[in-house]
């Protein structure tokens, strides 16, 4: 029988730490104290040490942490906000749940991430702040986009949904900054597919600023300083203590799963090293600089993604697409008329990315599978004598 590979499996994770889940749930359920307490300021402090920011504040999800974040800083109708459209949904969808205007910047091709040398000719009267998003699990280029930022007194929300632990590291030197860490706010997500993933949704916003860390404080909980007065319209999007209690268990856990990740990474690279000289468009994860990558997903890049995907399946080998439609070309944003070749390293991604399965818990042989299949599906390829389609 055939090995299959899942694209993404957290029962082995699970076994490994159900004892101490359950325990801590126990603890929990004796208290009957349900609403932030003591496990969410654990955690929050916790995160905060981690991303090495002053403060963190924990939210429902880590869309809400980008909501939260631009009404901290006051983002709202007709303010342009930057980002890339090679993203999850949310990032573009908190802008315009305020009533302002997602303004789309095109990708670096190698790293998925905004492209800094783009940004600058988007810039408008109205632009309020950009959105870095760390793709996949690697740190966007900082440090340009920082000083067009500056250069423009713009604010910088880091979308860190993908990205807990990676670093940004432009030069050799001193060490890197973390994730969350750079920008005004920087905002996590800990879905349950996530590095750190939750038994549900929960989400983080960390920073370094007083005034914007207590502002989310507020309002995550309704804006109300004291209890039912309220200083500012927020909204209800605590943390959920039961997700903080499994969260502060599975934390304990985060960098030896961030290290497996980061060997599996590796090991990938090296079974697909041999593919590299004969099959014609395929590209593996590039690091930029001397960044800490942590591996959130493994995407290949290869022209015919959909045949390969489709081989992979019926060989019984998951995979996924980040992201199959750029968000300027989705139908919710058509009244924002981007066409087709406006962005076109986006798109191009678009139809060219797979994510292979990649988590602590993969096994030598399982991708060893993954590879073989692979390498199976360009041998019958070049058979077919498909030349200029893949094989070179
Ligand atoms: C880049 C990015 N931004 C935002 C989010 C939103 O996070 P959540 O699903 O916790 O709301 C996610 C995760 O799904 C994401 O990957």
């Amino acid at each position: 029988m055939k090995t299959k590979v899942p694209f993404f499996d957290l029962t082995a994770q699970f076994k490994s730490i159900e004892e101490e889940i359950k325990s801590a749930l126990d603890e929990l359920f004796k208290t009957q104290q349900f609403i932030l307490g003591s496990q969410v300021q654990a955690l929050e402090e916790k995160i905060a040490l981690y991303c090495r920011t002053r403060y963190a504040i924990g939210v429902a999800s880590g869309s809400d942490a980008l909501l939260l974040s631009l009404m901290a800083l006051g983002i709202g109708t007709g303010d342009e906000v930057l980002l890339s459209p090679f993203t999850f949904f949310a990032t573009a969808g908190s802008v315009s749940r305020l009533g302002a205007i997602p303004v789309f910047v095109d990708i670096d091709s190698e790293t998925y991430n905004i492209n800094p040398t783009k940004i600058e000719e988007k810039i408008t009267s109205r632009t309020k702040a950009i959105i870095p998003v760390h793709l996949f699990g690697q740190c966007a280029d900082m440090n340009p986009l920082f000083q067009i930022a500056k250069a423009k007194k713009l604010f910088v929300i880091e979308d860190a949904a993908q990205a807990l632990g990676a670093e940004y590291k432009p030069t050799a030197g001193p060490e890197g900054r973390r994730a969350g860490q750079i920008g005004d706010l920087g905002c996590f997500s800990f879905y349950p597919t996530k590095n750190l993933g939750a038994f549900g949704d929960a989400g983080m916003v960390v920073s370094d600023h007083p005034d914007f860390a207590e502002k989310v404080r507020l309002l995550r909980a309704h804006g109300s300083q004291p209890k039912y007065f309220h200083k500012w319209i927020g909204i209800n999007s605590r943390l959920d203590t039961m997700q903080a209690a499994i969260l502060l268990v599975k934390f304990k856990h985060l960098e030896t799963w961030t290290q497996e990740r980061q060997k599996k990474a590796e090991r990938y690279r090296l079974l697909f090293k041999d593919l590299l000289s004969t099959v014609k468009g395929l590209t593996l994860p590039t690091i930029q600089y001397q960044n800490r990558h942590i591996f959130h997903q493994y995407v290949i890049r290869v022209p015919e993604r959909d045949r390969l995907k489709k081989f992979l399946a019926e060989e019984g080998i998951g995979t996924d697409i980040y992201y199959p439609v750029p968000l300027h070309l989705q139908e919710c944003y058509s009244f924002l008329k981007y066409h087709r070749g406006d962005l076109p390293n986006s798109e191009k991604a678009s139809e060219e990315v797979l994510a292979l399965p990649i988590y602590p818990e993969l096994t030598e042989n399982e991708q060893t599978v993954v590879a073989d299949r692979i390498k199976a599906f360009y041998k019958k390829l070049g058979s077919k004598g498909s030349r200029g389609q893949g094989v070179k």
